[in-house]
């Protein structure tokens, strides 16, 4: 059932944050049709000139309760620091927003389950920024696993490095693996049992420039990422090895961003004993499949404004936040803890889990 007033002929928006992201909400959210972005707010007088300078009609504002006192605004995007997401989400929610918030959730994963409760309580929808649910190569991606194209997924590689930009509230796996978290989330529809990670503070004391985690799944599979924001090369690339195929993903490759390796390993036909037991490497085509490239955050606004329209959260919700959330502490807790495995915790784990997005 809609949430929003039938009288009503666009959704008000309101933007919370307008640092290096929010503008790109602000832009998004003024395309897409049924949607008009009322005001905008951040701490920040000069970011504010900005967003007035290329939006003029936008009303700007310093207290981000003036965004939530405003009755012509139905939803907010929240786009500050992740250490501000649960108060400020809390907020909103309590204040009868609707609420798209960005990745991660938020630190703590019972304030996840908190937000959760509070947009059951309010009838409003909260939606979680992972906008690689709506990126078309990792949906293929998903597509090929579950059609059985790769066979069964073996292990998941994941690197996502770069120099900057440097971040003094989080991590580099909270900034930076919550993408890849969410990314191996959504292809093998599942949530991680255990972590092992690693990390260096190099920069700055106490938050880790660079991780390695490896994330064990309930099935045996595992997915191994590498983050870093002190790095010479921007490299966003996650490769799936199945049994049957291999498919390597390099966003920021305009051209060829896909590909699917006919590569694997078979058994040899005959043998007769273990000694003669032989391995045939199989190297096929090379197979590049071709879809549409929309950006990634006006499919995510849309879901959004669909899900306010029909009452129903068609995206990632708090569930798949939380398990991200979960995830992040658990391998925090691992690089504490110089590498040991960490059990991460799996109860109220939806077998719904990451079913938005379609
Ligand atoms: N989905 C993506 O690909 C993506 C990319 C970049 C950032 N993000 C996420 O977006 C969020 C913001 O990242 P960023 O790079 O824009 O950070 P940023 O530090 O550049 O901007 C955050 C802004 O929030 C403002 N702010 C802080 N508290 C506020 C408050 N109470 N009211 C109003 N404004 C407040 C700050 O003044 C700042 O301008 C983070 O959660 C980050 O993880 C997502």
């Amino acid at each position: 059932m809609s949430t929003l007033s039938d009288n009503k002929r666009h959704i008000g928006i309101g933007v919370i944050g307008c640092g290096h992201w929010g503008p790109n909400h602000i832009r998004v959210f003024s395309e897409i049709a049924g949607c008009q972005v009322i005001a905008c707010a951040d701490l920040n007088t000069d970011r504010l000139d900005r967003i007035k300078s290329r939006f003029a009609h936008i009303e700007t504002t310093t207290h981000h309760r003036a965004i939530l006192d405003d009755e012509r605004i139905d939803a907010v995007v929240i786009c500050t620091p992740t250490v501000t997401h649960a108060a400020i989400a809390g907020e909103a929610l309590r204040a009868g927003k609707h609420v798209l918030i960005e990745k991660p959730i938020c630190i703590d994963p019972v304030d996840a389950n908190v937000l959760g409760e509070l947009a059951e309580d309010h009838d409003r929808i909260l939606m979680v920024g992972h906008i690689f649910a709506f990126n078309n190569g990792v949906r293929k991606l998903r597509d090929m696993i579950h059609s059985g194209e790769l066979g069964r997924v073996q292990y998941l590689d994941a690197v996502r490095t770069n120099l900057g930009p440097i971040r003094g509230d989080v991590n580099a796996l909270y900034d930076l693996a919550t993408h890849d978290i969410s990314i191996f989330n959504y292809l093998l529809d599942a949530s991680p049992v255990r972590v092992t990670a690693s990390g260096r503070c190099i920069t700055q004391q106490n938050i880790e420039d660079v991780c390695f985690a490896t994330f064990e799944y309930p099935d045996g599979t595992v997915g191994h990422i590498h983050v870093s924001w002190l790095n010479p090369r921007k490299v966003r690339t996650l490769t799936v090895i199945g049994d049957e195929k291999m498919a390597h993903w390099d966003d920021v490759n305009p051209f060829d961003t896909l590909r699917v390796y006919d590569k694997g390993i078979d058994e040899h036909p005959s043998y007769d004993s273990f000694g003669e037991f032989q391995y045939m490497l199989r190297s096929g085509d090379v197979h590049i499949p071709a879809y549409q490239r929309p950006e990634p955050l006006i499919k995510q606004a849309e879901a959004f404004r669909d899900s306010i329209i029909r009452g129903d959260v068609m995206g990632p919700d708090y569930r798949d936040g939380m398990a991200v959330a979960r995830a992040l502490q658990a391998a925090n807790e691992s690089m504490r803890q110089a590498g040991a495995p960490v059990l991460i915790d799996r109860t109220n784990v939806s077998s719904t889990l990451i079913s938005g997005a379609a």
